[in-house]
């Protein structure tokens, strides 16, 4: 970030006030409004913060016209064709793509630490069979903090450095626990013989009674499924990590923050709801009935993994994911399969329909990537699960990032206040039924 060269001044009711100007490597420059409340007792008002830049960073550039993503300033088509996941993660935690050298001894700390503490088995025998693989992963994680004490004192540079290893190395271990857990199957350890990606689909589809070989053309494409979803510059999840991370929690609380941010359907829990969306559709003649639903204004519906913040372009990582569909079904031999048929047709249509072109709506990453996993044998319901364990490098790698900035301070952003003030406490004998309360349909 360069110093302030230029500044714009804001009048308010005459007096005038000289904001900062930055310019950044890339992308738009910002107005710095630190001294806004208290020169000119104003706030700015952002819901959603979709003006707001909330922190500077070196990790990921997002250029949302050009549909450009870039870790630490590589593109994400190069390194999701060239690169793998656990290099992916050295360059997002360390800023450089690594010598062969630290690229092995960054992969073998990785795999020595995969393993969980053998009492944390018993955590997830506490939840029901039918609990959502997420639930758990929320609870497991952030149960970690109960287990490694020693990484958890953040003003140690080691232990940031030790818990980062740990988040980075279990998180495969704990989402394949809580799908083996899901569908009643023991659960199945971590091998050091194994790529990162090869290990996590041994953990979730091998059994004990036979051999597993997993398959190097589905381990590739989950290992760039994890590259693509491994970091994405402030989105709500990782800013989710920040703000928890700003009030000095341990890592594990805030990746697990970060977890159940992410289960919502508007943002990590898209790429469930895109694939039964897809299933809901069921053939290629009923997407008119949905794109008009999208469109309707008193129809809640949305087209799941369509639309984004930032891209008002295509989104780069969903046309490698598209790639990757086609490879992995033609490796499968699921030749037609409907629901890929019906999501280009329905990507087809939508690009060519006046409401998404003048909105900017394309595919985004959850568009393609549940057909994917779906192929590989994954439940709808292991694919946010998925995008969390791909993406807990990209959280750990911007709180480390927040917890080491020397700007750092406790996010705790204002508000517009619009409710009641100065009222006058009344005795409950003298006072009327509150209109707003809600009479809960036959509960008590
Ligand atoms: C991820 O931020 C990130 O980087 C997230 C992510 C990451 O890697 O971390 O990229 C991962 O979360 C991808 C997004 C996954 N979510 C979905 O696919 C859910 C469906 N899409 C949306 O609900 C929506 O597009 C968002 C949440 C993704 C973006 O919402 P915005 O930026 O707040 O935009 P908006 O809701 O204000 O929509 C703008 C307009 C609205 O119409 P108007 O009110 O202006 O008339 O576009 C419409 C919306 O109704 N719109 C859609 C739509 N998405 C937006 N209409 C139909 N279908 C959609 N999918």
């Amino acid at each position: 970030m360069t110093d302030a060269k230029r500044t714009a001044t804001l009048n308010i009711e005459g007096k005038e006030l000289e904001l900062p100007i930055y310019s950044p490597s890339a992308g738009p420059d910002v107005l710095d409004i630190t001294k806004l409340y208290a020169q000119g007792k104003v706030f700015t008002y952002d819901p959603g913060f979709t003006s707001t830049a909330s922190c500077d960073s070196t990790i990921t550039f997002i250029d949302g016209g050009e549909g450009k993503l870039q870790y630490r300033g590589y593109s994400i088509e190069d390194l999701a064709e060239k690169s793998h996941y656990l290099e992916v993660c050295y360059l997002l935690l360390y800023g450089d793509l690594p010598s062969k050298e630290q690229q092995t001894e960054f992969e073998d700390r990785i795999t020595g630490h995969t393993l969980l503490h053998d009492q944390m088995q018993h955590l997830f025998r506490g939840f029901r069979r039918d609990a959502h693989p997420m639930s758990i992963m929320c609870g497991v994680v952030g149960a970690l903090s109960a287990f490694y004490h020693d990484s958890t004192d953040i003003t140690d540079i080691n232990q940031r450095e030790l818990a980062s290893i740990r988040m980075i190395a279990k998180i495969p271990t704990i989402a394949a626990h809580a799908y083996k857990y899901s569908i009643g199957q023991p659960f199945v350890c971590p091998r050091n013989d194994l790529d990162y990606a090869s290990n996590f689909l041994r953990m979730c589809f091998a059994v004990p009674t036979e051999k597993y070989e997993v398959n190097p053309v589905l381990a590739k494409a989950m290992d760039r499924i994890f590259t693509l979803h491994a970091d994405h510059e402030q989105n709500a999840s990782t800013s989710t990590v920040r703000l928890a991370g700003s009030s000095g929690a341990n890592p594990f609380a805030c990746i697990a923050a970060g977890i159940a941010c992410l289960w919502g359907p508007a943002h990590g829990g898209a790429n469930e709801a895109a694939l039964q969306m897809l299933h809901e559709i069921g053939t290629v003649d009923r997407i008119p009935e949905f794109v008009a639903r999208a469109k309707d204004k008193n129809d809640p519906f949305r087209l799941m993994g369509f639309g984004h913040r930032v891209y008002k372009n295509f989104d780069p990582r969903a046309k490698v994911m598209k790639e990757s569909a086609d490879e992995v079904l033609e490796l499968l031999g699921i030749e037609d399969n409907e629901t890929l048929k019906v999501a280009k047709e329905l990507e087809r249509i939508a690009l060519e329909d006046e409401y998404f072109i003048e909105k900017k709506l394309y595919p985004n990453v959850d568009f393609y990537s549940g057909i994917i996993l779906s192929a590989m044998g994954f439940p709808t319901s292991m694919f946010t699960p998925v995008f969390a364990l791909s993406r807990t490098v990209g959280w750990i790698s911007q709180w480390k990032e927040m917890i080491t900035d020397p700007k750092l301070k406790i996010g705790r952003p204002r508000q517009l206040y619009t409710g009641a003030v100065d009222r006058v406490y009344t005795d409950v004998e003298n006072r009327l039924p509150t209109e707003k309360y809600l009479k809960f349909n036959g509960g008590s």
